[in-house]
């Protein structure tokens, strides 16, 4: 059976958890994502421990933001590692993601719109004025100009973005939770259904699968319910 689309976060206190989570999870879901406090504590090393044997693949979620030059030596550091998926900032502009994309041609680099953690006075104080939706659209139409092929936004704003960018762009949606679930602090979020329907090709669930009493059991009854709802 393919592995339902979903990227577990991996938010583990340590190596050990993670790669446990990691284990528990791969056979029901396509991808792991790697954080990073994980990966400024245990280095190169956690990437090698959660995929294991299973060869799942691994999401690097360092939101990478700083000049070209730098961008495209550390996203060089981390290509060897071969990570499906690498995140930076697309605030960091079109040089900066072009950078990343060309030091990394097996991995798929994914510009993070804005922050869901920012309000619109928030935006507004670091200058990025206008609805946050617009500022949203305008950053992905920006990365994508820049070689970007995946971009990450909220489940309310993936109909839009996927309008703005086409059918070719990997949406990647985290604050993702299953009905009924609790939202933890996360504010705006759609149920997995609900976030494929609008057009996510990737959900980013992270609580509900690894702070569930089995991560396993829980893993695989989402995915069987999203192969129920969005046959493939
Ligand atoms: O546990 P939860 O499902 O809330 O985990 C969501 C994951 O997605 C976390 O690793 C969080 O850092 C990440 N994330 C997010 N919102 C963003 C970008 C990333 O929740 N805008």
């Amino acid at each position: 059976m393919t592995p339902a689309p979903i990227a577990v976060a991996l938010d583990a206190p340590d190596l050990e958890t993670a790669a446990r989570w990691a284990g528990l999870v791969t056979p029901h879901v396509s991808t792991v994502k790697v954080g990073l406090e994980l990966y400024l504590r245990y280095g190169p090393d956690v990437i090698a421990s959660v995929r294991g044997a299973s060869g799942v693949q691994v999401f690097l979620d360092l939101k990478l933001h700083d000049i070209p030059n730098t961008v495209a030596g550390a996203t060089r550091a981390v290509a060897r590692l071969r990570p499906a998926i690498l995140t930076v900032h697309a605030a960091g502009g079109p040089a900066m993601i072009r950078a990343a994309v060309e030091s990394a041609p097996h991995t798929k680099i994914a510009a993070v719109t804005i922050l869901t953690s920012l309000s619109e006075a928030d935006l507004a104080g670091i200058g990025m004025s206008g609805p946050a939706d617009d500022v949203v659209r305008r950053l992905a139409a920006l990365a994508v100009g820049a070689g970007a092929t995946a971009l990450v936004c909220s489940p309310h704003e993936v109909s839009a973005v996927r309008e703005e960018v086409g059918p070719d762009i990997t949406l990647i949606t985290p604050g993702v939770r299953p009905a009924g679930a609790a939202t933890q602090d996360q504010a705006r979020v759609a149920t997995p259904e609900q976030a494929l329907a609008d057009g996510a090709d990737l959900l980013v669930i992270g609580r509900p699968i690894t702070g569930s009493a089995d991560p396993g059991a829980t893993a695989a009854a989402i995915a069987a319910s999203l192969r129920r709802t969005i046959p493939s």
